[in-house]
């Protein structure tokens, strides 16, 4: 249905922008992604301007459960932030433009750090469930057989044409993030994301593919939003939280009901992890 879309103009994208702030008094620097099961650090946001998605001209709607759909706007720990509380998939039938367009609103909006987060099944055997993992890299699995948000036409304004992604998650932020760990006592296990579209889970011979491929964690998200973001030049600060172990044998299986419900548990790691980081900056 949307797949086939058009790409989003400039003009689309600034109509949105100024409609975020007609809505705000706020000028955000950070913003923050909050994945599957992981809204909760929404509500830890101060003095909050909430923005519904449902009043922002071409902005999708998050269609998944799990996912509130709204911009949060306040303040956390010091930072002045912009918080989407539930994103949008390329499963749910949008084009690669609509998945990203919040990246793109960012942009222009000024936001210079994006943190995002996600849940993720566990490809590295080491990884457990509730575990969070720093991204310190990704496989744009998806984008490497067609499906890159950067396809189509490029504003210059915008980015180039080839952009570099050698140091997606900047390492700068990632200490920040270790350091933020230490200070709390929090495993922060480290590796690389690697992005299917989804929605079906992975069979075992798919997980075992990735696994060889040099994939830690698998998810359905997150790597379009960070492509988008790089190419306009926001830093960005990636963490997986995760949700279950993939099932390399075959022995077990996975359900979105397992995804939430670790969600729920990680939530408060992730804010306190989260907290230390802002105020760190
Ligand atoms: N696979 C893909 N996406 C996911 C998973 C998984 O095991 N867990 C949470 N998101």
């Amino acid at each position: 249905m949307m797949i086939n879309q058009p790409f989003l103009s400039l003009a689309e994208i600034d109509e949105v922008v100024a409609a975020i702030q007609s809505q705000t008094r706020y000028q955000p620097k950070v913003a923050l992604i909050l994945g599957s099961g992981l809204g909760s650090v929404a509500d830890a946001v101060e003095d909050a301007d909430s923005i519904p998605y449902a009043s922002l001209p071409h902005w999708p709607k998050s269609t998944v459960h799990g996912h509130a759909g709204r911009l949060v706007i306040g303040k956390l720990q010091g930072q002045v932030v912009m918080v989407m509380q539930g994103r949008i998939h390329f499963y749910e039938g949008y084009s690669m433009s609509q998945v990203t367009l919040p990246a793109r609103v960012m942009q222009r909006m000024g936001i210079e750090i994006m943190v995002v987060t996600n849940a993720a099944g566990a490809i590295h055997p080491e990884f457990e469930p509730g575990d969070l993992m720093l991204i310190t890299d990704h496989l744009n699995l998806a984008g490497m057989v067609g499906l890159n948000p950067l396809i189509g036409p490029n504003f210059d304004e915008l980015g180039p044409r080839f952009p570099d992604m050698s140091r997606s998650y900047d390492r700068d932020l990632c200490d920040l993030a270790r350091k933020a760990a230490q200070k709390n006592k929090i495993r922060l296990q480290e590796g690389v994301y690697v992005f299917l579209s989804g929605p079906s889970f992975e069979t075992p011979a798919d997980l075992r593919f990735l696994r060889v491929c040099g994939a830690d964690a698998v998810g359905m998200s997150t790597v379009p939003e960070v492509t988008v973001a790089r190419h306009g030049g926001i830093r960005v600060l990636g963490i997986s939280g995760i949700s279950n172990k993939a099932n390399l044998d075959g022995n077990t299986i996975t359900t979105h009901e397992e995804v939430l419900e670790a969600g729920a548990v990680m939530g408060p790691k992730l804010e306190k992890l989260l907290r230390t980081f802002l105020s760190s900056l």
